[in-house]
């Protein structure tokens, strides 16, 4: 199976998560791209979604389903989303695709946090993958110097900028054995919006889909 039909499987595994007469929170990525494809054929059964970003919501528009405002919304039973990498305590770095803020956001309000990734996104340590950390444009150099001093490299994303208007660092060469420590830190520098650790509020269930099928696994 190509590594696109492995993010397919996931992302089709998570529609089983989805409580009948609910807004179902939804993420951003190309793996969860297949889950709102797969989710069109359910729309009868659900109210609608909550997106965490502009690309989900136009894809989620055009097949039908209804986006509401987060702060228009009472629960949230269940969240799902891929990862850039998931280590074994279902910590995450996310943010690979720059919807990191509002990812945080909607997992924050969920119940239920289900993360949809393909076998190779699993690490035994979180950091080879860069660290995306979303900052106010005015704040990059000075947050660029606070996160050298914690061992990074961090690297401007090139012509992007987020939702929210603000710019992405990229952080190489952390190796990463406190998450939550680390992600509790890096919020402290003046400047920064959000990081892509998701430790604090990391997965409550793993569909991890490799060779021999999806393997459902559970906090
Ligand atoms: C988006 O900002 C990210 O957090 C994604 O969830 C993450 O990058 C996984 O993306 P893919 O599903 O495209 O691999």
């Amino acid at each position: 199976m190509t590594q696109d039909e492995l993010k397919k499987a996931a992302a089709l595994a998570a529609l089983d998560y989805i409580v009948e007469g609910s807004i179902v929170g939804v993420g951003t990525g190309s793996t969860v791209n297949h889950f709102i494809d797969g989710l069109a054929g359910l729309r009868s059964r659900i109210r609608g979604a909550v997106s965490s970003s502009e690309a989900s919501s136009q894809r989620l528009a055009a097949h039908g389903i209804e986006v509401f405002d987060l702060n228009s919304i009472e629960s949230l039973p269940v969240y799902v989303d891929g990862a850039d990498e998931i280590d074994h305590g279902f910590a995450m770095i996310k943010g690979g695709g720059g919807a990191l803020t509002r990812e945080k956001i909607v997992a924050a309000v969920s119940e239920r946090f289900v993360c949809i990734c393909d076998a190779s996104k699993r690490v035994d340590v979180l950091g080879r993958f860069p660290l995306p950390v979303e900052v106010i444009p005015m704040a990059c150099t000075h947050v660029s110097r606070e996160l050298r001093r914690l061992g990074g490299e961090p690297k401007l994303r090139e012509g992007f900028v987020t939702d929210n208007g603000n710019r992405i660092l990229d952080v190489h060469g952390l190796s990463i054995t406190d998450p939550v420590a680390l992600e509790a830190r890096i919020n402290q520098i003046v400047g920064v919006v959000t990081n892509g650790l998701f430790a604090e509020r990391g997965a409550d269930v793993l569909l991890l889909a490799g060779g021999n099928g999806v393997e459902r696994l559970e906090r």
